[in-house]
C-alpha cells in the first residue's frame, strides 16, 4: 500500500488521537458557574433534537474524566483532541476567567500529561455563550472580538502545558447549519446573517491567532475545517456549475481567506443577491490569513450535486448552501453509515491532496473522521463493530495514499472516543470507539477500540483488516 514499510506504516512520529467536544460529552451544565450556551438553549426547545435529548448529562465526562483518560491510555494514543467550553471559562462571554472552569481543564490536562498524552485543544466547538447570542451572535462583529479575548485569557493560563491550539471547529457548521439551515444552534434561518457569521468566525480566528502568537511563539496554532469534495452528478454544464457553487460556499469560503488572504470572486458573485459582504472591512482578510502552523481537516463524506430548477429539497445541507437553493444532493448508491452518509474513503484522499495541491505546503492533521453504526451489545457483553473497523481501516489507507501523493499529513484523530450527544440526532447515533450505556454511564470499549490500539502501537495497519489481540 505505502512506501513507508512492508505493511502499511505511517511516518515516524505520526500523531494518533481521538477527538471529542465539550457539549457532546461533559454534562454538568450548571456546575462550577457554567452558564448556558446556545446549545443548551437550542436543545431544550421542543422539536429541535431527536427524542428531545439534551446535553444536560451527556457522558458525565465532567465528573468521570479520570476514567476517560484511562480509556485513552488503553488506546495508546499520543494526543487527545477536546474542546474547552467557553461558557465554563467565561460564563457570559466576557470578563474575567471563571476559576472553577479553569480548574476543571487544568485537572483534565494534568491527568492527560500524567499518562503521556498530549492535549490538543479546540477553543470553540459550537458552544457560544448564550449571552453573546442574545447580543446578536456571530453575525455581529463584536463576537469576533469577544472570541479573541476569550482565546487570550485561556491561552495565557494554559499555554504552559498545552502546545496545540485550534481556534474553531468546522466554522461551516456554526455559520451555515446554525444561521442559514437552522438545523444547529441557534436555529436561525437567515442566509445573509449566515454569511456575516462565517466572516466573523474567521475574523475571530485571525484575531485569536495574532494574540496567542504574541503570548507564546512556541504554541502551535491552527483551525479545523470540514471539507468534502463536491462533484457534479453529470457533465451537464448546469450540474458542473452547481458543484462549483457548492464547493465555493462549503470549502473555498474558508480555505481561500485562510490560505490565500481573500474570498473567492465567484462566491461573491454567487451570493450577491443575498449580501454584498459589506461586513468585510479593509484589513480583515489579512487578519484572517495570519500564518498557520497546521490545518485541521474533518472529513465524513463526498458531496455529489445536481441543478434542480424545481422546488428546493428539504435537506439541511441544501438549505445551508446559501445562494444555491436550486441545487440538490444526489445519492450515488454507495453503502451508508447510520447517519445516512455514503462511505467513500477516496473523498478523504481527495480533500487532503487538494489542500496540498491548491493551497501549497501546509501541515495537515485529520482532526476528525469516524462513523456511526447501529451498535449492539452482544450476548458476550461486547460490541463487535466490524463495520467501524473496516470504515476506519479504509480511511487510514486513503490517508496513506494521500501522503504518498505528497500531502503533508501528520496525524489522525478518530471521532470519537465515546458515544456522545450527536447534536440534532441526540444520543441516537453512536460514533464512539467506546460504548456508553447512558442509563448507568458504563463505558465498554468496542472491538474497534482494541483494533485501533493495535494500529497506534504498530503505527500502521496490518495486511489483515480485523486483527484483534
Ligand atoms: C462533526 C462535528 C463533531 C461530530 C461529527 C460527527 O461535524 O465536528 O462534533 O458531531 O461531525
Amino acid at each position: 500500500m505505502s512506501s513507508h514499510d512492508d505493511t502499511a506504516g505511517f511516518p515516524t512520529g505520526f500523531v494518533w488521537g481521538t477527538a471529542t467536544a465539550s457539549y457532546q460529552i461533559e454534562g454538568a451544565v450548571t456546575a462550577g458557574g457554567r452558564r448556558p450556551s446556545i446549545w443548551d438553549t437550542f436543545s431544550h426547545k421542543p422539536g429541535t433534537i431527536h427524542n428531545g435529548d439534551t446535553g444536560d448529562v451527556a457522558d458525565d465526562h465532567y465528573h468521570r474524566y479520570r476514567e476517560d483518560v484511562g480509556l485513552l491510555a488503553d488506546l495508546g494514543v499520543t494526543h487527545y483532541r477536546f474542546s474547552l467550553a467557553w461558557p465554563r471559562l467565561q460564563p457570559d462571554g466576557k470578563g474575567a476567567i471563571n476559576a472553577d472552569g479553569l480548574d476543571f481543564y487544568t485537572r483534565l490536562v494534568d491527568e492527560l500529561l500524567a499518562h503521556d498524552i498530549q492535549p490538543w485543544v479546540t477553543l470553540y466547538h459550537w458552544d457560544l455563550p448564550q449571552a453573546l447570542e442574545d447580543a446578536g451572535g456571530w453575525p455581529e462583529r463584536d463576537t469576533a472580538e469577544r472570541f479573541a479575548d476569550y482565546a487570550a485569557l485561556t491561552h495565557d493560563k494554559l499555554h504552559d502545558r498545552i502546545q496545540h491550539w485550534t481556534t474553531l471547529n468546522e466554522p461551516w457548521c456554526s455559520a451555515f447549519l446554525g444561521y442559514a439551515a437552522g438545523a444547529h444552534a441557534p436555529g436561525r434561518t437567515e442566509p445573509a446573517a449566515a454569511l456575516a457569521a462565517a466572516h466573523h468566525l474567521l475574523l475571530g480566528h485571525g484575531l485569536a491567532v495574532e494574540v496567542m502568537r504574541e503570548q507564546d511563539r512556541d504554541s502551535r496554532l491552527g483551525i479545523t475545517v470540514n471539507l468534502s469534495p463536491v462533484d457534479p452528478a453529470t457533465e451537464d454544464p448546469a450540474d458542473v456549475d452547481a458543484a462549483r457553487r457548492v464547493d465555493a460556499v462549503s470549502n473555498r469560503v474558508f480555505l481561500d481567506p485562510l490560505l490565500r488572504g481573500r474570498y473567492p470572486d465567484d462566491l461573491r458573485a454567487d451570493v450577491a443577491a443575498i449580501s454584498d459582504l459589506g461586513f468585510v472591512q479593509p484589513g480583515d482578510e489579512a487578519v484572517i490569513a495570519a500564518p498557520l502552523d497546521f490545518l485541521g481537516v474533518n472529513y465524513y463524506f463526498r458531496a455529489v450535486v445536481r441543478a434542480n430548477p424545481g422546488e428546493p429539497v428539504p435537506d439541511p445541507h441544501a438549505r445551508a448552501w446559501v445562494g444555491s437553493a436550486d441545487v440538490e444532493p444526489v445519492r450515488t448508491g454507495l453503502p451508508t453509515t447510520a447517519m445516512g452518509w455514503e462511505i467513500d474513503p477516496s473523498g478523504l484522499h481527495d480533500v487532503l491532496t487538494r489542500v496540498h495541491r491548491d493551497y501549497g505546503p501546509v501541515p495537515i492533521y485529520v482532526t476528525e473522521n469516524g462513523a456511526a453504526f447501529d451498535d449492539e451489545v452482544a450476548d458476550d457483553g461486547r460490541i463487535h463493530d466490524e463495520d467501524r473497523i473496516s470504515f476506519l481501516d479504509s480511511h487510514f489507507r486513503a490517508t496513506l495514499r494521500a501522503i504518498d501523493d505528497g500531502a503533508d499529513v501528520r496525524g489522525f484523530f478518530v471521532w470519537s472516543l465515546l458515544d456522545n450527544f450527536e447534536w440534532a440526532y441526540g444520543y441516537d447515533k453512536r460514533f464512539g470507539l467506546v460504548h456508553v450505556d447512558y442509563a448507568t454511564q458504563t463505558r465498554t470499549p468496542k472491538d474497534s477500540a482494541r483494533w485501533f490500539a493495535a494500529v497506534t502501537r504498530r503505527n500502521g495497519l496490518a495486511a489483515e483488516v480485523a486483527v484483534l489481540d
